[in-house]
């Protein structure tokens, strides 16, 4: 399963790189909004930081004009993904940059029957908006186990990574429903590596292990 984060964050994305499980970086305009500084240079930046690939997603709102940006923003980076938010002109770019060889990535997914077209038009991948499916009383959990069997059945190698997840619980029922990647806040992350029973266990470990020292200095 690949994993990234979703964050735009320099400190974050340094701490989350020294876990050496981390597959890349994705953005969005919300995320970026949030740095208040170039995109280019922060994608940059990040790009430098990364071994993986940076998700950027484009702003343009014709095909010919993504098709353009994604390039620019393509050569910035060393695997480059780029995010287009689904529909008909985001269909007619993805195409074309697939047909280049740059990965595309369908966003702002929320239906099985927009999950063909992303497939059909090229795709990398699709995302689901998980959280935000749940937000409005339906299931984004059955959302991403409808399409990943889907994929399986058609034999479609447009990958699902779970987007707009909440919690640690939502990374392993996506995985365990068939996405393939996961992209999460810094936060979340973190939430999946700690667990208090981990943690009152080391002590303990500690503990014992300075008391047999303790014992075998006395013993011999
Ligand atoms: C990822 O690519 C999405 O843009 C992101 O996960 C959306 O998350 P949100 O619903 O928490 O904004």
């Amino acid at each position: 399963m690949e994993i990234y984060i979703d964050t735009a964050d320099l400190t974050e994305i340094k701490q989350a790189m020294t876990l050496s499980i981390l597959d890349g970086v994705t953005t969005n305009p919300s995320i970026l909004l949030k740095q208040g500084v170039s995109y280019k240079e922060r994608l940059a930046e990040i790009n430098e930081i990364v071994d993986g690939k940076v998700w950027y997603q484009v702003v343009s709102d014709n095909s010919m004009e993504m098709v353009k940006e994604a390039q620019e923003v393509a050569a910035l980076l060393s695997q480059p993904v780029i995010k287009l938010p689904m529909g008909a002109e985001s269909l007619k770019a993805s195409k074309i940059l697939s047909d280049q060889g740059i990965e595309t990535n369908m966003t702002l997914v929320f239906s099985v029957a927009q999950a063909i077209l992303s497939a059909k038009a090229g795709a990398s991948y699709v995302s689901p908006y998980v959280g935000r499916i749940n937000d409005i009383g339906w299931s984004g959990h059955q959302l991403i186990k409808d399409i990943a069997q889907m994929y399986s059945i058609q034999g479609f190698q447009t990958k699902v990574i779970g987007a707009s997840l909440r919690g640690t619980q939502d990374i392993v029922s996506i995985a365990e429903l068939g996405a393939k990647a996961a992209t999460m806040p810094f936060k979340v992350l973190m939430q999946m590596l700690h667990h208090p029973m981990s943690d009152i266990g080391l002590i303990q470990f500690r503990e014992d292990w300075k008391a047999y020292q303790a014992q075998l200095i006395e013993n011999f």
